[in-house]
């Protein structure tokens, strides 16, 4: 019985010394990346520019080293693969972020030829049916093999996450070189869409909000925009906020708290995804886009003052605040996506994409801390092709969220924070 004890301990020690081999082997194949001097040649910006946000945003750099830590019951590689763009200063982009699995991981294409501009990625990667070596092959796939793989190099940032039940047996060691990519074959068909093809899944929860949370910690910019991978940003918004910023330089000063939504549309699914203002507006009046969610949850994505913002659309205005709102009233229940800093709360872990009102606690929480949300124009969002249909959750999950939302979260943070009535956490679709 002892014997047996003492052998099932041996064999646990073993487990994790094996662990601990793979973390170490990790860690030493870190190596200062080959910093270009490419990126700086086409910053964002204007001269000058660049001076004055270092002064008013007055951040701190972020280092850019690959780390292996814990969150929970998840382990995650931060840092897995690194975008080639070099050292970035934390005022000098905005940082898309985003989470996937493998099989949305083509998503980034047109996402980065719109934002150009630093993307960090966690993507969750178990190893189960062939979910960790199809996650390696595509990343290695898309840096080498697409038309549009110069940029994703320059710009995404790859982490992974998994728990440690569903840890790789084998990990590729990444290298300063990319010897480590060198074996991919351009001539076999994408690794994501074999993938898809082959109809491969987990039965495991997606826990979008570990990925959310680790992919924000990693931007190397203050600003970022916490962004879903199906959502693809109108063009130029980067460089459009910041020359708003600076012209208006008590966004910053005055440290208040507060957030830039960029409004969310979808178009049909016959329609390419429009690019700016105008093209977005000529689809709204043909019917061929429409406002996120608009049947399904208006209250989710509520637009202030709709026929307004719709019009002033058609005039292509530039990128500005439309109106100023509070997450209260009439928008007590909203979910938009914003352009958002390093200081916003980070997102309740424990609630999974199969729960939906993933976004729900860390709002409630930006209500009790008062922040402003700025409605902006100019600039959108759009959801890859194909209108929403009906979501139903299911009465077992809706009470699952239930129990976490308002017996478990909401009295940890009321209590932190104050309480603050109409504030609302209740999920309302
Ligand atoms: C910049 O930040 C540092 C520390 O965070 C602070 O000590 C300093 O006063 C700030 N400078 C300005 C101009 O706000
Ligand atoms: C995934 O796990 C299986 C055992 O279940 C193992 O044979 C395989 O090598 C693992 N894959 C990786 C990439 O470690
Ligand atoms: C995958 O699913 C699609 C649609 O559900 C089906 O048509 C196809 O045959 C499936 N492929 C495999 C390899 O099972």
């Amino acid at each position: 019985m002892l014997k047996r004890k003492l052998i099932s301990l041996t064999n646990t020690i073993l487990l994790f010394v094996s662990f601990l081999l793979v973390i170490f082997y990790f860690s030493i194949s870190v190596g200062n990346s080959n910093f270009n001097e490419e990126y700086s040649k086409e910053k964002q910006f204007e001269n000058g520019l660049e001076t004055s946000l270092k002064e008013l945003i007055n951040c701190t750099n972020k280092n850019y080293d690959q780390e292996l830590y814990q969150s929970g019951s998840f382990w995650i590689l931060k840092n897995f693969v690194r975008a080639e763009h070099g050292s970035i200063n934390c005022y000098e982009s905005v940082t898309y972020t985003t989470q996937s699995d493998v099989k949305y991981i083509d998503h980034l294409i047109p996402i980065v030829k719109r934002w150009a501009a630093p993307i960090s990625i966690a993507l969750f990667a178990p190893n189960v049916s062939n979910y960790f070596s199809s996650t390696i092959d595509s990343i290695k796939y898309m840096r080498n093999c697409v038309p549009e793989k110069d940029l994703l190099r320059k710009y995404v940032t790859f982490h992974l996450y998994f728990e440690l039940s569903d840890r790789p047996v084998k990990m590729p060691i990444i290298d300063e070189n990319n010897e480590w990519e060198s074996d991919v074959d351009c001539e076999k068909s994408a690794p994501y869409l074999i993938f898809r093809l082959k109809n491969y899944s987990h039965n495991r929860q997606y826990f979008i909000n570990v990925g959310r949370n680790v992919a924000n910690k990693a931007a190397l910019t203050y600003y970022r925009m916490s962004s879903d991978i199906e959502l693809y940003p109108s063009k130029g918004l980067v460089h459009d906020f910041f020359k708003y910023i600076e012209a208006n330089p008590y966004l910053v000063q005055d440290r208040k708290r507060r957030v830039f939504i960029i409004p969310t549309f979808e178009v049909d699914k016959s329609t390419e995804v429009p690019l700016d203002t105008t093209q977005l507006y000529d689809l709204l009046i043909n019917k061929k886009a429409i406002y996120f969610f608009q049947s399904l949850c208006a209250h989710c994505f509520p637009i202030p003052n709709k026929p307004d913002y719709t019009n002033k659309m058609g005039t292509n205005p530039d990128f500005s605040t439309f109106t100023i709102i509070k997450r209260l009233g009439k928008y007590k229940a909203m979910e938009h996506f914003y352009i958002g800093s390093e200081n916003d709360p980070i997102y309740a872990e424990e609630i999974t994409w199969n729960i939906k009102g993933n976004k729900m606690v860390h709002e409630y929480v930006m209500c009790l801390l008062e922040y402003d949300y700025h409605f902006m124009q100019g600039a959108f969002l759009s959801h890859a092709p194909g209108f929403h249909t009906t979501t139903q959750i299911p009465v077992k999950l809706r009470q699952i969220a239930k129990s976490i939302f308002v017996n478990k979260l909401k009295p940890l943070f009321d209590a932190h924070y104050g309480y603050k009535k109409g504030c609302s956490m209740t999920l309302t679709y």
